[in-house]
């Protein structure tokens, strides 16, 4: 899979497309695009991998500025262990080959979810590649990994109340912002549109309070097969989208 320049050069002539500040993907159907196959659902995952690859080009391309991007999340534990483990592995691999690549294009690399339950080499291996990727300022890829939303608001909540309970924060003094600041997302904006894929219309625990405007777009292709002409359908689909925010005008640039 690979970015078609005819495609790009159309896309330029285009000025009624709207690029989202923030573009969420919930990355589904590695098992089914496999099964379909007649192939394990490990060979889902790391064409799964290329996907995303493929998509962090397109992000920079199009001068997308967040991107986040789930590919574990909390309740993936319940899935076989054999399966689970090689997901994990997934995420080494793709760091080591692709690390130089991310920091060579201006790539800022953030991993949100808890890092409880991963094992410390792991851990440290995450915190490399923020700390590597620190200093860079284009596309801000954000790897929703050991990620729930659910898990993030109580995690955030035992921090604001530990806050309290120390005499440093007042309950009256908690507002939305505090909430916001105390989420893994503190300082980025809420996504304007997310993605899944493999027709699934749901939101699997992604990114809960940070989703509540955003636009939702499901296509049905799997996870592999998304590629750039669908991601130039959705941003079509996207820019038509009247985004009101309870409000009556029609938020139109
Ligand atoms: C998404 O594909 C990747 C992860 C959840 C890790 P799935 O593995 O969920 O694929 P399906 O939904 O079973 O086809
Ligand atoms: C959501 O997909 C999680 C990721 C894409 C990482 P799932 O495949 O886990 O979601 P459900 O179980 O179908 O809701
Ligand atoms: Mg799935």
């Amino acid at each position: 899979m690979s970015i078609d320049p005819a495609i790009t050069a159309e896309l330029a002539q285009r000025p009624r497309l709207r690029i989202p500040a923030h573009l969420g993907v919930i990355m589904d159907g590695n098992g089914r695009w496999a099964k379909a196959r007649g192939k394990r659902r490990t060979e889902g995952h790391i064409e799964g991998v290329k996907s995303l690859r493929n998509l962090v080009e397109l992000c920079i391309n199009y001068g997308v500025g967040h991107l986040t991007v789930f590919s574990f999340s909390s309740e993936n534990w319940t899935r076989p262990r054999e399966e689970v483990a090689f997901i994990f592995n997934l995420l080494r691999r793709f760091v080591a080959s692709d690390l130089q690549k991310l920091i060579r294009n201006n790539v800022r690399v953030r991993i949100i979810g808890t890092r409880e339950g991963l094992e410390p080499s792991l851990v440290r291996l995450i915190d490399d590649v923020e700390a590597k990727t620190s200093g860079n300022t284009g596309l801000v890829l954000v790897v929703a990994f050991n990620y729930g939303g659910k898990a993030e608001i109580a995690e955030a909540t035992r921090r604001l109340a530990r806050e309290v309970a120390a005499g440093r924060l007042s309950p009256e003094a908690i507002t939305e912002q505090t909430i916001e600041s105390a989420l893994y997302t503190a300082g980025m904006p809420d996504p304007d549109l997310i993605i899944r894929t493999s027709g699934e219309q749901r939101i699997s625990n992604f990114l809960l309070w940070q989703a509540a405007y955003s636009e939702f777009v499901f296509v049905d292709e799997n996870w592999p097969d998304f590629d750039e002409q669908s991601f130039l359908r959705v941003l079509e689909i996207f820019s038509m989208r009247d985004r009101r925010f309870g409000g009556i005008e029609v938020a139109r640039p």
